[in-house]
């Protein structure tokens, strides 16, 4: 899989937090139209505010607003992997971005998650009018907010010692599960 954009218009919903570690551990570029720490993190990561390059291998951490040239780029990405959590304006927003975009393929991120009825409520809201997509999800963790601020990916924060393997189990194998979609 070769270019990732990671997009919701909804703030907040863990763009740049996954979006920095799946480059990291795909050992992709980085690239964003939204300031962000991980310029200062990640060697391949770059800013564009304006217009944005189209490259391979390459994971798009798209701003929560609108911009005619990452549209661009969404449109030719390989998959648009779409953070939702459960609230009702991230939901709509997905929505409305799906409806956009509902020729390519989009895998729903259901990210925050704390309970079951956290992730049904999104499925079951998504798929009342988008029945056919994937989803993936993750729970609530520290796991990215911790591996960003020490500049690790997700993996190499998990790897680092045997206490971050006990703390991070569950949620590392969350996002090993979604690693791995983006690894065939
Ligand atoms: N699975 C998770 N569990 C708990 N907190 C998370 C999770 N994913 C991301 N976060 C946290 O949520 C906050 C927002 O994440 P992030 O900045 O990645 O979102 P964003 O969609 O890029 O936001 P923005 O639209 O402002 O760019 C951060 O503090 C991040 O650490
Ligand atoms: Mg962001």
């Amino acid at each position: 899989m070769a270019i990732i954009a990671i997009a919701s218009t909804k703030g907040g919903v863990g763009k740049t937090s996954i979006a920095f570690s799946l480059a990291k551990d795909l050992d992709y570029r980085y690239i964003t139209n939204d300031m962000s720490v991980v310029l200062n993190k990640y060697k391949k990561a770059r800013y564009y505010p304006k217009k944005i390059p189209l490259y391979e291998n390459t994971v798009y951490d798209f701003g929560g607003f609108v911009d005619n040239h990452a549209d661009e780029i969404m449109n030719k990405a390989d998959i648009i992997l779409l953070p939702t959590t459960n609230d009702l304006n991230s939901i709509m927003k997905s929505q409305i971005l799906i409806k956009t975009f509902k020729h390519k393929t989009i895998l729903v991120f259901a990210n925050m998650i704390e309970n079951k009825k956290d992730y049904e409520t999104i499925k079951t809201e998504i798929h009342r009018y988008f029945p056919e997509l994937a989803f993936t999800h993750m729970r609530r963790t520290k796991l990215l907010k911790n591996a960003l601020e020490a500049g690790k990916s997700a993996t190499e924060l998990f790897e680092s010692s045997k206490q971050t393997q006990y703390v991070y189990r569950h949620a590392f194998e969350e996002y090993t599960k979604i690693l791995s979609l983006f690894k065939q």
